[in-house]
């Protein structure tokens, strides 16, 4: 029978990257989304990338008889990624109460469901901000976890725990958390990529607003950080390799029987960048010249912080192949046919 997988936000950015890498690896994505922070036209190019048109419902992931009601509908759904939350931790300062509401209710139902439909496989998506502002780098899953500054940040330290707390009372199903850094870039064929609403909150989403003359200039927050060029540190990570890095976490979950029940990774490529190698980068290889300047620090930013991959490498077989060069490229071609549409 055909091994069909639960994707809970699989028209967002994540998801949707990730519905075409479970395609390419014979996994069958049944997409679920309330179209909060998505388009329905995000399934048009999928069609196009994949060749067939994926199963969709438009549906909240908190309402558990609805999901309960698709899996009826798709037999076979042996597991579930589970991206649909609110993802903008501003926001989530001004209304936690919205975020916690989403992000765990959804949580708890998909869970629920994976438990009532008999299903062998849970992924997660967290977040490198459980780590906080570490003290060593780079962070491995044995960093300590830190107390969350922002709502968002605490929903997904407090799903990591129920999730563990589900699992460790018996759940029947195994689950993984996977803890991504920055995700950048979009598909090669430009037919997905990131689709921010409003003012993007994200460097690259500004970046290329900032190059088409949306925006008239990037303002880089902070060049006085400990850093070798002052300006912030993060792991950016392609969106194509974290997408490939759930479908190593479902095959896992689904052959590997002595596997733990529940496993926590980090999801980068190991490699520090600056903010300011990110910009100096995406001009060089896109040929472009982008207007910046600095700004003070932002209230919440982080001064540096990269992953440890090397558990993922040496248990899931997963690591970050493409080249940041590549990345920016796709990242403007991306852009350039969202001015198309
Ligand atoms: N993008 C990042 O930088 C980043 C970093 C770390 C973790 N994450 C996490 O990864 C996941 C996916 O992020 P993304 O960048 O693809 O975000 P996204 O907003 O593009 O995708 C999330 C999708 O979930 C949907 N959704 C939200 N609430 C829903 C609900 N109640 N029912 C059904 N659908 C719902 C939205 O419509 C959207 O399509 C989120 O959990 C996010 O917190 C993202």
């Amino acid at each position: 029978m055909e091994k069909k997988i639960l994707v809970a936000g699989g028209l967002g950015y994540i998801g949707s990257h990730t519905c075409v890498q479970l395609r390419e690896a014979g996994y069958h994505p049944v997409i679920v989304d309330n179209l909060s922070n998505s388009e329905v036209s995000v399934l048009d190019g999928l069609e196009k990338i994949i060749g067939e048109r994926l199963p969709f419902y438009e549906a909240d992931c908190q309402d558990k008889e609805a999901l309960i009601g698709i899996c009826k509908k798709e037999p076979g759904i042996v597991g579930i990624i589970n991206f649909a939350a609110y993802k903008a931790v501003g926001e989530s300062v001004e209304k936690p109460l919205s975020y916690y509401r989403n992000n765990l209710n959804v949580l708890i139902s998909l869970l629920e469901v994976a438990e009532e439909c008999r299903m062998k496989a849970f992924v997660f998506s967290s977040s490198c901000t459980v780590y906080g502002e570490a003290e060593i780098q780079p962070v491995t899953e044995e960093t300590p976890i830190l107390p969350a500054t922002s709502p968002y940040g605490n929903t997904k330290q407090i799903a990591e725990e129920i999730i563990t707390d589900a699992i460790h009372a018996g759940m029947p199903f195994k689950a993984i958390l996977l803890r991504y850094f920055n995700p950048i870039g979009a598909h090669p064929s430009a037919m997905i990529g990131e689709l921010p609403r409003g003012v993007p909150q994200n460097l690259l989403p500004y970046v290329c607003q900032t190059a088409a003359g949306i925006r008239k200039e990037l303002k880089i927050f902070g060049n006085d950080y400990d850093t070798p060029d002052g300006t912030c540190i993060r792991d950016y990570i392609d969106i194509n390799d974290l997408a490939n890095a759930h479908v190593k976490a479902i095959d896992r979950m689904l052959e590997v029987k002595e596997a733990p029940n529940v496993e926590a990774f980090n999801i980068g490529t190991g490699r520090g960048v600056s903010v300011l190698e990110i910009v100096k980068t995406f001009e060089k290889v896109n040929g472009l010249t982008l207007p910046y300047s600095f700004a003070p620090r932002r209230e919440g930013d982080i001064e540096k912080i990269w992953a440890d991959p090397k558990k993922a490498l040496n248990v899931l077989g997963w690591k970050a192949t493409r080249s940041l060069d590549d990345t920016l490229k796709s990242t403007w071609k991306w852009q350039m046919r969202l001015q198309e549409k």
